[in-house]
């Protein structure tokens, strides 16, 4: 049983490992593309294009079936139903810091073509992620606290902490 769980369990990182290469093959294409539309590049396009479809697609589709409704009743009680949003903010402030490192290098004065474009890419990062995010606060956070607590609960709970300075 132990053998065919860590198997399981090195198969789903391994999966998880294989989508990022896909990806880094997509961004890669993509990088290539904007040099210079060649037939081989327009190959590798249509690669990414199906490892999309079908590698990435039916993973999501089967975490979605399986893999978490097996887990919500776990995290329910002994996880942290917030871990998620901490995670999304982490990796958000990971991108603001490098983005802000390159503007600082661009506000001084350099203008090489490829750190703007590292800033350009990161900044579209740092927009997908943060839409994301905030699509999780407001369909999941915002909408519990609309339905299940009393107004004055909602107030509390939208205005504690405002000397933190968010709007
Ligand atoms: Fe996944
Ligand atoms: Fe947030």
């Amino acid at each position: 049983m132990t053998a065919s769980r860590d198997a399981l369990t090195q198969g789903y990182i391994r999966e998880h490992d294989q989508l990022g290469a896909g990806l880094a093959a997509l961004t890669e294409v993509l990088d290539r593309l904007i040099q210079d539309v060649d037939p081989a590049a327009v190959r590798a396009l249509a690669q990414s294009r199906r490892f999309l479809r079908d590698v990435f697609v039916p993973h999501a589709e089967w975490e979605e079936l399986t893999f978490y409704p097996a887990l919500a009743d776990l995290v329910r009680t002994h996880g942290d139903p917030n871990a998620a949003m901490y995670i999304d903010h982490r990796e958000i402030l990971r991108r603001i810091e490098a983005f802000a490192a390159l503007a600082a290098r661009i506000e001084a004065g350099e203008r090489d073509p490829a750190l703007i474009d590292r800033a350009r890419i990161l900044a579209y990062q740092i927009q997908a992620l943060v839409d994301a995010h905030e699509k999780k606060e407001e369909e999941i956070h915002l909408a519990l606290m609309r339905r299940h607590l009393s107004d004055r609960e909602q107030v509390r709970a939208l205005s504690l902490g405002d000397q933190l300075g968010h709007d």
